[in-house]
């Protein structure tokens, strides 16, 4: 067990602006040595359990490959192959989890899941997405806007599409380290201000027409229009949305070196055409990369401390 308080990062208004100005730097730090092919083990002997509801290509890799590179080992768990998708109560599995493994990571559905098993954990648990939050993806995707264009304090963000975990996630960050979010979704599809900080509304801007949300954008993202848990409202969804495509048109008037940003798995002719994912502006790969980096700046972190 570490001797380091047991913290949890369960939302991206977990940690503060000072917290996350060193795990950007480390997370860049800890991807020149993995370029180099330097070991770095700060994480020898420790057990990190991850624990999938929903499907995942990204998060299970990152988090596999990333604690093997600090030296420690991953144990995949799943709803159906354990006793939790035969009811076993969250807080028992926390219980049972946390005492033979080091940190938790886990994909479910609501927040209040995760917040139930942090509650009961002995280790550190991360959020590896809930219906309301997905704090690992918008870390990297900070970080890859800091390595292309620096900072991103004062910028705007403009988020085309659905209110679901990746758009409150970004309205959480632009709080914590000074940018702002212009959203825009259809009618029906708006967020919800149960979900907004009162500190957190003078960061965003919502707009009805998703050209008004881009214009002078530095970062236009988007994300898929039916998220996990909600299949059923598909076609529904299909017909919303149909104008909220990020296109040439929504990127022609953003900023002239605006970047575009997608979580990925991405649905070219749905929420981006594909002239925008593969075209210049799209940095989605460099996205993807980076949960890696950013996840082992932050299993780290949760371990070990300031290093
Ligand atoms: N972006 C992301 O979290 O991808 P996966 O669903 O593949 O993990
Ligand atoms: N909003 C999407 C993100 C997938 C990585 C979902 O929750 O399904």
């Amino acid at each position: 067990a570490s001797n380091i308080p047991v913290r949890h990062y369960l939302q991206f208004a977990d940690f503060s602006a000072d917290e996350y100005a060193y795990l950007l730097e480390r997370s860049a730090f800890l991807k020149a040595k993995f370029k180099r092919y330097e070991t770095w083990h700060p994480l020898h002997d420790r057990t990190l359990a991850m624990i999938f509801e929903k499907n995942s290509t990204r998060t299970r890799l990152s988090f596999e490959a990333g604690i093997h590179q600090l030296g420690g080992h991953a144990v995949f768990l799943n709803t159906k192959d354990t006793q939790l998708g035969r009811g076993e109560p969250v807080e028992d599995a926390a219980q049972v989890i946390s005492r033979m493994t080091d940190i938790i990571m886990i994909r479910t559905f609501g927040q209040d899941i995760i917040e139930r098993f942090a509650a009961n954990s002995r280790v550190p648990v991360i959020n590896g997405l809930t219906n309301e939050y997905h704090p690992c993806q918008v870390l990297a995707d900070i970080f890859t806007y800091v390595e292309h264009r620096s900072s991103i304090q004062g910028k705007t963000i403009a988020w085309v599409g659905d209110a679901n975990n990746m758009a409150y996630t970004w309205i959480q960050a632009a709080e914590i380290l000074d940018f702002k979010v212009n959203f825009s979704a259809p009618a029906g599809y708006q967020l919800d201000e149960s979900m907004l900080s009162a500190g957190s509304k003078k960061y965003l801007s919502v707009f009805d027409n998703p050209l008004d949300a881009c214009r002078g954008a530095d970062l236009v993202t988007t994300d898929v229009w039916t998220s996990m848990g909600y299949e059923d409202e598909n076609q529904a969804r299909l017909k919303a949305f149909k104008s909220w495509m990020v296109t040439d048109e929504l990127m022609s008037v953003a900023n002239k070196d605006a970047l575009f940003m997608h979580c990925l798995p991405a649905h070219r002719g749905e929420e981006v055409s594909a002239s925008v994912i593969d075209g210049p502006q799209s940095v989605v790969w460099d996205e993807a990369e980076n949960r890696l980096h950013v996840q082992k700046a932050l299993m780290e972190f949760l371990l070990c401390g300031k290093l």
